[in-house]
């Protein structure tokens, strides 16, 4: 057997970002998004990303993900500096290395679930691997409804297939902004589980932004923006431990 234990995997990193920061805009107008921020996400651990609206934690996702610039700093996927590629190769980095998991599933309405899963491994005139793809079908459960389209599917049937799309590459790591954001509760719960699974069971790296303490209680660790920094992490999180740093964030916002 080759296949690296799970245990040996988690000390590696996914990605990295060094003394990033991100400002939008000039002089009086200049926003400060990201003010030095440097933080690891670790191989085969599941990170959510909380704070306040506004505190940056879309740009930090983005940036880290290669979707957006940043003004100083460094950011690595893997063994790979973002600031030394050209854009051609970043698109390239982004299709081969990244999945993205989006609040709107962005599903092709036209295409059948099969093919939104496997599209943009067709975009990359990549074979899929098929033993895998066929893992992440029936752990997101999706196997009897393959040949839908989105519009016949459930929210949440949308939103697993999202997620099926972004495992069925086998990523170095997927990014998710708020991916349960529009779905029920119930929904929600069972897009997490598929999420910490594939986690778990399959030993991916997830990174997800998110404004809800259950949401978070079901990754390994929880980051906490506030003005553009990390000013607190959280390790095995409960729901009722985030809902209570998130307060005080609220308590300090109404004082000062
Ligand atoms: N294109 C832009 N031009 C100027 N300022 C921007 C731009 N995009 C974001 N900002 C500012 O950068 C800061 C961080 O924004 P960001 O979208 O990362 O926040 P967020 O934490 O994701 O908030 P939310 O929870 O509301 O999604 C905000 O003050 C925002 O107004
Ligand atoms: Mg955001």
């Amino acid at each position: 057997m080759t296949t690296t234990p799970i245990a040996h995997r988690a000390t590696a990193v996914a990605a990295r970002a060094t003394d990033l920061s991100k400002v939008y805009g000039q002089g009086e107008t200049q926003v400060v998004a990201l003010d030095h921020v440097s933080v690891d996400f670790r191989q085969a651990e599941f990170t959510a990303i909380m704070g306040p609206s506004g505190s940056g934690k879309s740009t930090l996702m983005h940036c880290v993900a290669g979707l957006d610039s940043f003004s100083s700093g460094s950011v690595r996927i893997g063994d790979t500096e973002l600031g030394s590629l050209k854009d051609k190769q970043l698109t390239q980095l982004r299709r081969d290395k990244i999945g993205f998991i989006f609040q709107a599933f962005n599903l092709l309405p036209t295409l059948t679930a099969q093919e939104n899963i496997t599209l943009p491994m067709d975009i990359a005139g990549r074979k899929p691997d098929q033993e895998w793809l066929q893992r992440v079908i029936d752990m997101v459960g999706l196997r009897d409804r393959l040949s839908h389209r989105p519009t016949q599917l459930s929210g949440g049937q949308q939103q697993r297939v999202a997620v099926a799309r972004a495992l069925a590459s086998r990523p170095e790591i997927i990014f998710g902004d708020e991916p349960t954001g529009n779905l029920d509760s119930r929904s929600g719960a069972e897009v997490l589980g598929f999420l910490r699974n594939s986690v778990r069971e399959l030993g991916q790296t997830v990174v997800m932004v998110t404004h809800d303490p259950v949401a978070a209680s079901y990754a390994d660790r929880v980051i906490f923006l506030a003005d553009g920094a990390i000013v607190d992490e959280m390790h095995n999180p409960s729901a009722d431990g985030v809902l209570d740093r998130m307060k005080a964030f609220d308590a300090k916002g109404r004082t000062s």
